[in-house]
């Protein structure tokens, strides 16, 4: 009776079990890396970013959207997509309906309904995020905030 021998050295197989260690190990390295650099591309802020439908937001209103850290402002023309932070040193500046502006708490700048400064020591109006509406539906690209030195209505996008 053939006695049933393996077919690979011991060598070998410490040599194939070595190789494949290593391969899922930078397999690992790879999937980890490819996570870390790919940008985020839908859901929330660095992304594209559902606000809501259109006819949500009345004419004259602020709306904020918690997960893209911004405000929907809706004017009569359409909507701009304001970014929360302040253009002084980057503080979130909430909406105070109160006042009808934007407020900010850590060293008083104002910004009006379309970012506009109104006093204080912010630089530049708010920042905003680019913007379409699809079938009435509000989407706001977040990945890349547009700095401006003022406003201009062909900032609005139209709805
Ligand atoms: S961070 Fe807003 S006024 Fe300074």
């Amino acid at each position: 009776m053939a006695e049933n021998k393996s077919t690979i050295s011991r060598r070998q197989f410490l040599g194939i079990a070595w190789t494949g260690s290593l391969a899922l190990f930078f397999a690992q390295m790879m999937v980890a890396l490819l996570k870390f650099i790919k940008p985020v591309t839908s859901g929330g802020f660095g992304g594209l970013v559902y606000a809501g439908k259109i006819e949500e937001f009345a004419i004259g209103s602020i709306n904020r959207i918690l997960k893209g850290r911004f405000y929907i402002s809706r004017t009569e023309d359409g909507i701009i997509a304001l970014w929360q932070k302040c253009t002084h040193l980057g503080c979130a500046v909430p909406w105070v309906e109160e006042e009808g502006q934007f407020h900010c708490p850590c060293h008083g700048s104002l910004f009006n309904k379309v970012g506009e400064v109104l006093g204080g020591p912010a630089p530049r109006p708010l920042d905003y995020f680019p913007s379409e509406i699809r079938s009435g539906e509000v989407w706001v690209d977040t990945s890349q905030p547009i700095q401006r030195k003022k406003f201009d209505p062909s900032q609005i996008t139209g709805a």
